[in-house]
């Protein structure tokens, strides 16, 4: 068990022996997705911020170093973290630490409405795709600023930012929060058509109007208007729906029984649906959900922008439709490249086709172990839920995707049951 102020687990690799069904139950981390957001937000201040229940992982870890970087003071006390940042360095930390971090592009929102100019390494594209950031620059355009890209750095300036009125052509989540952010500091109101509507999006959103934003939330039209300055606040994010929506897929595939506490089920309402379609029952109570699941059934998946099937549960639910006897498909419509679990999931004996961006999962009901590698985040979820209830021994390499994004993973799921160790 690390902590916030611990490099890296030790250990890269986890066995999992497959075994029966799931029982027991374990509270939900806060959500990685919300909280990268916001610690980068908190450069929108020179107030003291203090962000409760940050979760242990290791995109977290990697924020400090970039919020220190930029000249922040960080200090951890347990799972809480406050970010002081009086005034903020102009060099751009070291390329390879931004660039270990896909999220660092959310810095530039906040650097430009406080400086008024910022210059960061472009970050690297990842396995699942190229993650362009035109729609980012695009929206900083909108709002008055100028902006070049030489030699693999991104430069962008205008102070002050003008508000204005301008529509994302694709709900990019980091646009609508690179534009959110950075409008919440310029001169006049900014109306955001086309936005992005994830919960983590509302949690940015709550988070800025409690240091002060004027944000008016409309969902479709988000209206931001901006005001002089930004005082320190006092937050906790919300839980990750992603690891909830992880460790549901597992208890219903395993016919077993678990409650999941800190889980919102209506951040998980496409991921509930197609579960409880194929039998599975889903039990909201008080800020928990009791799931009672009844095996694996073939399933037809497509991946959308939210209020859709999230594409961050394709690769979860590709592994659980292999246990299904029948035919599944899934079709990835948000990434270019998010299909890397396949090949994993074949040398445990998975017989899965792709045409474009289209699985065709032929599922007999069982895999078997094999020694496997994750190659993304998701794609070492996936495995993790193939080795849970494949016959035999599965063991996963490189493990630190895994502990990018799930804090303390394979401690929940033993306490559900499950046979699994991090072999150091
Ligand atoms: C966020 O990534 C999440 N990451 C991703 O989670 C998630 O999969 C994704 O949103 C979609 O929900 C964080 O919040 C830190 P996008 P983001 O901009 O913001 C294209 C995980 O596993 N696009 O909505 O990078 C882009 O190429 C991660 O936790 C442009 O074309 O996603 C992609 O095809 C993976 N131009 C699509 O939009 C742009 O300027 C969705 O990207 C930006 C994006």
């Amino acid at each position: 068990m690390t902590n916030l102020t611990q490099s890296a687990k030790p250990g890269k690799r986890l066995k999992i022996t497959g075994g029966g069904p799931l029982y027991g139950e374990c509270e939900i981390s806060t959500s990685k997705n919300a909280v990268l957001p916001i610690l980068a937000a908190s450069l929108l201040t020179t107030a003291p911020v203090t962000i409760h229940k940050v979760p242990d992982i290791s995109d977290v870890k990697n924020m400090f170093t970039l919020l220190r970087a930029f000249g922040a003071r960080v200090s951890v006390s347990g799972d809480a973290v406050t970010i002081t940042t009086k005034s903020i360095r102009t060099t751009s930390p070291a390329a390879n630490v931004i660039e270990r971090l896909r999220a660092s592009i959310l810095f530039m929102g906040p650097l430009l409405a406080r400086e008024g100019s910022v210059t960061l390494p472009l970050p690297g594209g990842c396995r699942i795709g190229s993650r362009p950031i035109d729609l980012h620059i695009q929206g900083f355009r909108a709002l008055g600023a100028k902006s070049v890209t030489v030699n693999g750095q991104v430069h962008a300036w205008g102070h002050p930012l003008k508000g204005s009125h301008f529509y994302l052509r694709f709900p990019s989540v980091g646009a609508t929060e690179n534009i959110i952010m950075s409008a919440t500091l310029a001169q006049g109101t900014t109306f955001l058509e086309g936005a992005a509507i994830e919960p983590e999006i509302d949690d940015l959103i709550n988070f800025l109007i409690s240091m002060g934003a004027k944000i008016d939330n409309r969902k479709s039209c988000i209206v931001i208007e901006g005001v002089d300055e930004l005082s320190g606040t006092d937050y906790t994010p919300i839980s990750d729906r992603i690891e909830a929506g992880t460790l549901i897929l597992a208890a219903a595939v395993s016919g077993g029984e678990v409650r999941l506490h800190r889980t919102d089920a209506t951040h998980l309402k496409p991921v509930c649906d197609k579960l409880m379609e194929a039998g599975t029952e889903i039990f909201p109570f008080g800020g928990s959900l009791k799931v009672r699941g009844c095996g694996a059934c073939p399933m037809e998946i497509v991946s959308s922008p939210f209020p859709g099937f999230p594409t961050d549960m394709q690769a979860p639910f590709m592994a659980a439709c292999c246990f299904a006897k029948g035919k599944s498909t899934v079709n990835e419509t948000i990434f270019e490249n998010r299909f890397l679990h396949v090949e994993e999931l074949k040398k445990m004996g998975a017989d899965i086709t792709i045409e474009g961006n289209t699985a065709y999962i032929n599922g007999f009901g069982c895999l078997h172990g094999a020694e496997v590698t994750a190659t993304d985040l998701r794609a070492g979820a996936a495995l993790c839920i193939a080795g849970l209830f494949a016959q035999g021994e599965t063991v996963i390499d490189n493990i630190y995707h895994i502990d990018r994004g799930y804090e303390n993973f394979e401690d929940k799921l033993l306490k559900l049951g499950a046979n699994i160790t991090r072999l150091s």
